[in-house]
């Protein structure tokens, strides 16, 4: 499932659940507990009906962000700059972290796929680097 993260600025938690089988799993983050910082935003993208969409390409320069795949599957590309890595994301205790100048790209998506993130704070596109040529010029200064 999750591989050991071969990348920098990334990282896995694992978060934990109580299972009240057969009535549902409950999962729980906690601020500063397994998630190590204050999420100031939350944000999930659901309805991921073509499954060609690509979404992500892109860095943040000082975001801090947790990445869950709470319902189906995708797969979450991770580049540093230097190192490359896929990810099969398939579980809803798992979050990746994409800490600053990771860029991420999210693919081949499940129809029941819901994406729920945590982020520290609150949107800013100019904290978004959108350019890959830019990315890999910060990253390799
Ligand atoms: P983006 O972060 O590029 O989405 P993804 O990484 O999933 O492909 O955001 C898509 C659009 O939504 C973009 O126009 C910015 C906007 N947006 C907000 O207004 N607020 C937010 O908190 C986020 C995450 C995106």
């Amino acid at each position: 499932m999750i591989k050991r993260i071969k990348v920098k600025n990334s990282g896995i938690i694992k978060l934990q659940f109580v299972d009240d089988f057969p009535d549902g799993i409950l999962v729980i983050g906690e601020a500063k507990r397994n998630i190590p910082f204050e999420p100031k935003r939350l944000y999930y993208i659901t309805n991921l009906s073509n499954p060609k969409a690509t979404r992500g390409k892109h860095a943040h320069k000082q975001l801090e962000q947790y990445i869950f795949c709470v319902s189906g599957t995708f797969r979450l590309h991770l580049d540093d700059g230097t190192t490359k890595q896929n990810i099969i994301l398939d579980s809803p205790y798992y979050g990746i972290r994409l800490g600053p100048m990771l860029w991420h790209t999210m693919s081949k998506f499940s129809r029941d796929c819901v994406i729920l993130v945590v982020a520290s704070d609150y949107f800013d596109e100019e904290d978004y680097i959108r350019d890959y040529k830019q990315f890999l010029e910060y990253t390799n200064t």
